[in-house]
């Protein structure tokens, strides 16, 4: 399925985010302080998915120089396995063709994301002990 469309998200979408993360990726908390940082700042980019004028995914990536890092990406429960994370990543690395690498942590466990990464392109190249609350994390990377 095509979203109706995938574009850049700004300061103006921070209530918009900021509801859609506390409802499908609780568990990961940011603080509105950070949302502001990533809204605002040069050096994110962060792209939404809308569909029928409601956001069902984002991305929020850190850019450094000529590699980013994913640092979340999300999609809406009901708007999963149609494809919506792939066009995500597709507009980002559309719209950042000076990039070289993407990197990413993603928890061991989480076998959805690391099956969404592979299909994608990613390797596993090395495990982070103790990445988050005890777990430990996949680094992937990605060369472009
Ligand atoms: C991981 C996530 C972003 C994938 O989003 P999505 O829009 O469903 O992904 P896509 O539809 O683009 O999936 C493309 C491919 O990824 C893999 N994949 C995605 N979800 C999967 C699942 N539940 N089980 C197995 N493979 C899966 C499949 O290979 C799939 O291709 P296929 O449907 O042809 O088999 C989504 O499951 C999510 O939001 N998870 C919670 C947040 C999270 O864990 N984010 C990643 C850590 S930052």
């Amino acid at each position: 399925m095509k979203v109706r469309h995938i574009r850049k998200l700004f300061i103006e979408d921070f209530f918009t985010l900021k509801m859609f993360h506390e409802e499908h990726f609780y568990f990961y908390s940011i603080s509105d302080k950070e949302f502001i940082s990533y809204l605002s700042s040069k050096e994110y980019f962060i792209a939404g998915a809308i569909n029928s004028f409601r956001l069902v995914g984002y991305v929020i990536c850190l850019i450094a120089v000529d590699e980013a890092e994913i640092i979340y990406l999300c999609v809406h429960p009901n708007y999963r396995r149609i494809g919506i994370a792939a066009q995500i990543l597709q507009y980002f690395i559309q719209n950042t063709s000076f990039l070289k690498k993407l990197h990413l942590e993603v928890i061991i466990h989480n076998a959805n994301a690391i099956s969404f990464y592979k299909k994608e392109g990613f390797i596993i190249t090395h495990v982070r002990k103790n990445y988050s609350n005890g777990c430990d994390a996949y680094s992937m990377i990605k060369l472009l």
